[in-house]
């Protein structure tokens, strides 16, 4: 019997074999090699150790026995930019300045594999049904490029990291080489892949399979971030072109402020080491989780973890005292990852998804979708890691929602965060820099404002007195 298939059958995973008899030779050889890049990273009993500790962290975490102190976050870690302009301009200032020595890197994480939107395609291919057509990827790589442009005293092209899952990495690449890298650098762009972990049954003693010579597999979870960081060698990559700051964002916000100089320019200022964007919570019972500190250590508190008095609590101002909404949007010095990267990866907890799973059963030989959740999926969340940072070193900047946050997670139709509330939220944002700007702009008209015209409301004066009385037009550069 080869190593590979004794390891299995050591980790009781005899299920795997039942039709071995009846395979293929080449059959066999490619379950064998599918199984060996599996246990090749990580032994197949160590893996149903991670899924055995899964179960039982996430049982101890609904019992709720253990006394948590949550708070929020103390003024020295939490600001906000809402009627704080001139905090921005600062901020914005040091944050360009740093840009343009090209110490700014962005990390893209577009390695979800979209579920809920229900596209073949990755989510950055998504046309949200814009005036232009645009797809996500092109309205992120317009912003760099006006980014680009606005650092004046030097050329720079911002690297941009793009992480992928074996679901979505080709078609990711061969998206951006069709577009022309939407006139980027080829160089300044860098796909890697988030590690793929097995399924497993419900409980947690068995991996299921996908077909007869494969395992069912998915991505690790966007907390997946970090092993990615450090097996693809991005920290090495920083180092070569003087990488000292890192702004990491989700594929699935058209809002999102690529290497946003703000954000950038307060950590820098502060002198955090990461640092986190907030919106305020729409009210009390949104559910969102909310960026506080759990015994004094900074968190992320899923909403279904406090109670409705703390929910509903308010502070001096009359505002919820917990009102940080995550929008996963997140700061990083380059040497807090030098420094904690390697301790991340070995401790970061992993957590159950009970899932729907279709699997195929080697003993009958029949494939099963099922419509009940029949299966576990292991996953990392990104936040788990902000307690180990001092709270003196992590940073919380809170923004108006509707210039930063309006995520695509749902379907056409769906109640919300879908193609229609993405579009309405990207030309609401570009028509009112527009009436900023001077322009005048009858009501009810939606003007599309090309981010390579402007990034964040700038550069557009030439449009002051301009009259727009129709939908549907696009203001390109
Ligand atoms: P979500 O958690 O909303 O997942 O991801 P999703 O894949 O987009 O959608 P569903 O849940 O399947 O419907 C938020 C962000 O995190 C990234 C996604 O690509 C998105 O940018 N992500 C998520 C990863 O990069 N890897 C993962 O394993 C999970």
């Amino acid at each position: 019997m080869t190593d590979t298939k004794q390891l299995f059958i050591e980790a009781d995973q005899t299920q795997l074999f039942q039709n071995w008899d009846g395979l293929s030779r080449e059959d066999q050889q490619t379950l064998l090699s599918n199984l060996e890049q599996i246990s090749s990273k990580r032994a197949p009993a160590k893996l149903l150790e991670d899924c055995q500790n899964a179960i039982k962290f996430s049982q101890a975490n609904s019992s709720n026995d253990a006394v948590v102190d949550v708070q929020p976050l103390p003024h020295t870690s939490y600001e906000s930019l809402i009627g704080n302009g001139d905090k921005e301009d600062e901020y914005h200032q040091v944050g360009l300045e740093a840009i343009g020595k090209g110490e700014v890197a962005v990390i893209l994480m577009a390695g979800g594999q979209g579920t809920r939107l229900g596209s073949s395609q990755p989510k950055g291919c998504y046309d949200i049904g814009l005036p232009s057509k645009k797809s996500l990827f092109q309205i992120q790589a317009e912003k760099l490029i006006r980014l680009q442009e606005m650092v004046k005293v030097n050329k720079v092209e911002i690297p941009w990291y793009i992480m992928t899952s074996g679901p979505t990495r080709a078609a990711t690449e061969a998206y951006f080489q069709e577009h022309d890298y939407f006139g980027l650098s080829k160089r300044q762009i860098t796909f890697f892949n988030q590690g793929t972990l097995p399924a497993f049954d419900l409980t947690g003693e068995h991996f299921l399979m996908k077909d007869p010579v494969s395992l069912s597999q998915s991505p690790d979870g966007n907390g997946g971030l970090y092993r990615a960081i450090k097996e693809n060698g991005l920290i090495e990559d920083f180092d070569k072109r003087g990488v000292k700051h890192v702004y990491m964002y989700c594929v699935d916000n058209v809002l999102s402020k690529m290497a946003d100089p703000v954000f950038i320019g307060f950590a820098i200022k502060h002198g955090f080491e990461l640092a986190t964007k907030a919106v305020r919570k729409r009210d009390a019972h949104e559910s969102v989780g909310l960026i506080a500190t759990k015994n004094s250590k900074p968190c992320v508190i899923e909403y279904s973890e406090i109670s409705n008095e703390l929910a509903e609590a308010e502070d001096e101002e009359g505002l919820l005292k917990l009102r940080a909404g995550n929008i996963v949007n997140h700061y990083y010095l380059v040497d807090l990852l030098k420094r904690d990267l390697g301790q991340w990866c070995e401790t970061m907890p992993y957590h159950i998804a009970k899932k729907k799973i279709p699997a195929y059963d080697s003993a009958t030989g029949k494939y099963t979708k099922p419509t009940e959740p029949n299966g576990i999926k292991l996953e990392q969340f990104i936040f788990d890691v902000f307690e180990t940072v001092p709270l003196d070193k992590f940073g919380c900047l809170e923004v108006d929602r509707s210039k930063e946050f309006s995520p695509l997670k749902n379907g056409p139709g769906s109640n919300n965060d879908n193609p229609e509330t993405s579009r309405l939220a990207y030309l609401r944002l570009g028509t009112s820099w527009l009436k900023d700007a001077g322009a005048i702009v009858k009501d009810g008209v939606l003007v599309e404002v090309s981010n390579k015209l402007s990034y964040g409301g700038e550069n557009l004066s030439q449009f002051k007195g301009q009259v727009f009385d129709k939908n549907g037009t696009t203001l390109e550069k």
